[in-house]
């Protein structure tokens, strides 16, 4: 069965049910800006949680760092930004619209948006010209005496910069690995097909430092983790891929790189990049710097410039990942429903309480006291308000795993009934018992029922 999943009714879920807003939006939005709301927050930290665990939690050889948004201006001239960063832009002259130069086959004429720019006789294209994408700010309180600094546009140049301090107080030898999320910024000009690409965005890196020798070892290594990693998560493996970047597509500082790509509705795009930067970076920081960035041993006085290998991946687009992923649409006793079928460790809430007649106080009363036990376990909704079937399908669609209904049979004998998100099928379990039965549950291993 053909996915029935498009851009625009992911756009429009995600809007509905509180996910994603258009920024700015009472000043008519600005272009490639979102902002997250409640079950966005829940989502996008339960993706950073998993990252985290999968990364440095569940490994001995990776330690955390969380480095500042604006570094010294000369982290981003030494590593190849200032100079190297940059997209070709062309502007038409005709219609005043600005585009990538190298994307043009993917772009729409401003004058006939059937045709692409520079193909018909009114598009009056200017020559290519390089567009550097870091946003530029300035510290210091006077104009004269300020600093010219810019905003970052990835994070791993404060992991680079940090090398030193973190490589002696960890006392790791490689291959060892420095994680860090964190926001960074780049200034796009392409529009970003909704949080896609955005001009600010949180970012999941790891530069795993390993002897130079073994860097397309560890590099095929890192390709085959994050892979499972998005399965292990529930995107299936049918909308998954590897791609090797061409020569002419590596950025500055790579040897190879390997994009995870998935098949998002615009079509097969890039979800996590995973990069040899060979020692690219260490060395150009101890050039600039005039400090050596190296591994010394001290035990045989061995040392060597470590080769980087750099899983980065996007939050907000792992996020639409998941999103179009398990978004679904069925047909349910003639009636239509639209869930999102999300992984538990990824789904915004777990369990939700609803009591069947929200006004009768003996029902009212225990779903209240379900919930505040749930809530202390896990992220649980109580949801009182509308008819039990509208409340099903609110839940339906933030993708909440179990709904735990209280009806006239709870205050007779004590138990509630328990609904699958997926399977649609209801059990009766004592109430008493319901905390520990939803938390096995979350913990059983899960796949998607959506078609591969
Ligand atoms: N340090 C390596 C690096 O920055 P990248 O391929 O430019 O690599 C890594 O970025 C990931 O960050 C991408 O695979 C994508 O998921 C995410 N990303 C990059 N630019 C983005 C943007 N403008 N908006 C949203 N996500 C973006």
């Amino acid at each position: 069965m053909p996915d029935v999943v498009t851009m625009d009714k992911i756009v429009s879920l995600a809007r509905r049910r509180g996910f994603v807003f258009p920024s700015s939006e009472i000043y008519g939005g600005l272009g490639s800006s979102y902002d997250y709301g409640h079950y966005g927050v829940l989502m996008k930290e339960n993706v950073k949680a998993r990252w985290l665990e999968a990364m440095v939690r569940e490994r001995d050889d990776i330690v955390a760092l969380d480095s500042s948004i604006i570094l010294h201006p000369s982290v981003w001239r030494a590593s190849g930004h200032v100079a190297g960063f940059t997209d070709p832009l062309v502007d038409c002259r005709h219609c005043k619209l600005r585009f990538r130069a190298d994307q043009l086959e993917e772009a729409q004429c401003g004058a006939r948006p059937s045709k692409h720019p520079g193909e018909t006789e009114l598009c009056d294209l200017t020559e290519p010209r390089q567009f550097n994408l870091m946003f530029q700010t300035r510290i210091g309180a006077l104009e004269e005496t300020g600093l010219d600094a810019y905003l970052r546009p990835e994070t791993a140049q404060g992991i680079f910069v940090n090398f030193k301090n973190v490589a002696q107080i960890a006392r790791r030898k490689p291959p060892f690995g420095i994680a860090q999320l964190g926001k960074a910024f780049r200034n796009e000009i392409t529009p970003g097909n909704f949080i896609f690409r955005t001009l600010e965005f949180e970012m999941m890196e790891m530069e795993y430092f390993v002897p130079p020798e073994s860097a397309e070892h560890w590099h095929r290594y890192w390709i085959d983790e994050r892979l499972a990693w998005y399965r292990r998560f529930g995107i299936r493996e049918s909308h998954l891929r590897v791609r090797a970047h061409e020569s002419d597509e590596l950025s500055h500082y790579s040897s190879a790189t390997s994009d995870i790509e998935y098949l998002f509705p615009i079509g097969w795009s890039e979800l996590e990049g995973i990069a040899n930067r060979g020692d690219y970076d260490l060395t150009a920081h101890s050039e600039a710097s005039g400090t050596r960035l190296e591994w010394v041993d001290s035990a045989t006085g061995e040392r060597y410039v470590p080769y980087v290998v750099e899983p980065a991946a996007g939050v907000n687009r792992s996020l639409l990942a998941f999103l179009v992923d398990s978004y679904d649409e069925e047909v349910v006793a003639e009636r239509p429903r639209t869930v999102l079928r999300l992984h538990p460790e990824i789904a915004p809430v777990k369990a939700a309480i609803l009591p069947l007649v929200p006004r009768d106080a003996e029902m009212s009363t225990r779903a209240r006291n379900l919930y505040e036990e749930l809530r202390r376990a896990m992220v649980a909704e109580y949801d009182d308000s509308g008819q039990i079937g509208r409340r099903y399908r609110r839940q339906d669609e933030i993708g909440t795993p179990f709904a735990l209904t209280v009806d006239e049979q709870t205050v007779e004998d004590e138990t509630v009934t328990i609904r699958d998100r997926d399977s649609l099928a209801q059990e009766r379990i004592p109430i008493a018992g319901a905390r520990s039965f939803v938390l096995d549950r979350l913990a059983q291993e899960w796949k998607t029922s959506k078609a591969d």
